[in-house]
């Protein structure tokens, strides 16, 4: 008889650029082979796009394993909810003919609940900066973290307690009315203007508020576990184009982190890449194409974005960016997505490398006044014609596509697992099993 234990591999996966790699179709897909799928952090900045039988679901809060029958879906701790949002997104999955059993969905007690002050300080900030705005989504992402650190935030656990929630909102507009007024110039909230509606989301979501570290420790050595990523590597607050991130970390550590289970439960890390580069909002950017390249691929990729409708900036793919995510995240393999929207492009650049005052750097410098006077270093490869949407086998791409594959890969030295040639779930080829 064989005693050993069945190895139940528990993966992150990340985005490895700016965000918007096309990690909810990944996850959607990995699902397959997990039982619980976990969000670890952001909230409803993030828009994760799943196209499942030609039917388009896209989901802000919700984990991407949702569209799975009897998968759990974890909003963890370190994701910020609004609870208005979450149920909208609830009443919609169900609609939808998913989420037939309210015990697939988990909500963490520790996750610290979006207010509408946190949504309008947010937008008045943004306004009062003009031109030198973030470009955040206004959802009050940034402002309900700042409350977490400054620990004055009001967590899921209260959100469920009537009499706690109310005490603890009363003490908070204490201190947001007058910033709203005094320094921002907007308008106050009145107690019961919040109170009315919050308490009555925080009655209907109860039903799913636990403490979700807990539950992991009960299934982590019978269970696989998917941990998604929301934005991306260069957006973390520490490692990203730091003002212009976000306000959570991204990277692959902060799973741990933001789902309350130790590192030693982690077997491996994807990152996921498209095979350019886009970008939503302001900030540096260094292979960006404000040109008619650039215009083809927001095109052909359809770069608009996934919860604010904006157009997305788009630029060659950007190797020091990548190199960057490999270390910090301490990446075990990589997928590479959208690699179809390059068909058509005669000659294709990547870029390897940042000239920075008479010389080369390698590696992303951690200013953004010296990000900004960097120049993009390209190799310049062949393209090809051929649509790769119907390609199911390495060996059916064309060369030049096989070698573009292979040079990330080299550059990089991280093996790609995938490559995704279209927004379907089966348009994929896969390279190894990482389960
Ligand atoms: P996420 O935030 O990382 O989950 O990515 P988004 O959903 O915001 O953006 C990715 C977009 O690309 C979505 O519209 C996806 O449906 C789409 N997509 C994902 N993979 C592919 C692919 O391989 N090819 C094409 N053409 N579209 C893809
Ligand atoms: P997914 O998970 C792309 C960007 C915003 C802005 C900056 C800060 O779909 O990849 P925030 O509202 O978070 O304070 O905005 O971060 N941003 C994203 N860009 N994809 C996302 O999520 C993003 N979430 C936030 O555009 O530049
Ligand atoms: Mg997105």
């Amino acid at each position: 008889m064989n005693c050993a234990p069945t190895f139940m591999p528990n993966i992150i996966v990340i985005g490895a650029q700016w965000g918007d790699e096309g990690k909810g179709k990944i996850v959607d897909l990995f699902t397959e082979e997990v039982d619980v799928v976990v969000r670890f952090q952001g909230g409803n900045n993030a828009g994760h796009t799943l196209v499942v039988d030609g039917r388009k679901t896209v989901l802000h809060l919700i984990p991407s394993g949702i569209l799975h029958r009897g998968v759990k879906c974890i909003i963890g701790n370190g994701v910020v909810v609004d609870p208005e949002i979450c149920l909208q997104e609830i009443d919609e999955i169900k609609a939808a003919g998913y989420l037939k059993n309210d015990r697939d969905l988990l909500i963490s007690e520790h996750a610290h609940v979006i207010l509408p002050y946190h949504k309008r300080i947010d937008v008045l900030r943004e306004q009062r900066m003009g031109a030198g705005k973030i470009g955040t989504t206004g959802r009050g992402i940034g402002p309900t973290y700042e409350d977490k650190v400054a620990r004055v935030g009001i967590r899921m656990g209260d959100l469920i307690r009537p009499e706690l929630f109310a005490k603890r909102l009363r003490e908070v507009l204490a201190e947001k009315n007058p910033y709203l007024e005094k320094i921002l110039g907007g308008t106050p909230f009145g107690f019961d203007e919040i109170y009315e509606s919050y308490v009555n989301y925080g009655k209907r979501l109860s039903c799913y508020v636990q403490d979700t570290s807990l539950y992991l420790q009960q299934v982590i050595k019978k269970k696989k576990i998917l941990f998604e990523g929301a934005q991306g590597t260069s957006l973390d607050v520490d490692y990203g184009t730091y003002p212009f991130v976000t306000s959570s970390n991204t990277i692959s550590g902060n799973a741990c982190a933001g789902s309350g289970v130790g590192p030693t439960a982690i077997d491996g890390v994807i990152g996921v890449s498209k095979a350019y580069t886009t970008r939503v909002g302001s900030g540096p950017f260094p292979t960006e194409l404000n040109d008619e390249v650039g215009e083809r691929l927001r095109k052909q990729g359809a770069e608009f974005g996934a919860t604010t409708g904006r157009p997305r900036r788009c630029g060659w793919l950007d190797l020091v960016v990548l190199r960057h995510a490999v270390r910090v995240n301490g990446l075990t393999g990589l997928v590479l997505t959208k690699l179809d929207v390059l068909s058509g492009l005669d000659r294709l650049k990547i870029c390897t490398g940042y000239r920075w005052k008479g010389s080369i750097l390698k590696e992303m410098p951690s200013s953004i006044e010296v990000l900004n006077e960097c120049e993009p270093v390209y190799q310049e490869v062949k393209g090809w014609q051929e649509p790769l949407s119907g390609i199911r086998s390495f060996k059916k791409l064309p060369v030049a596509t096989q070698k573009y594959i292979r040079k990330i890969e080299l550059a990089l030295g991280v093996k790609l697992v995938m490559v995704s040639v279209g927004p379907s779930r089966d348009e994929n080829i896969v390279l190894k099993n990482i389960f």
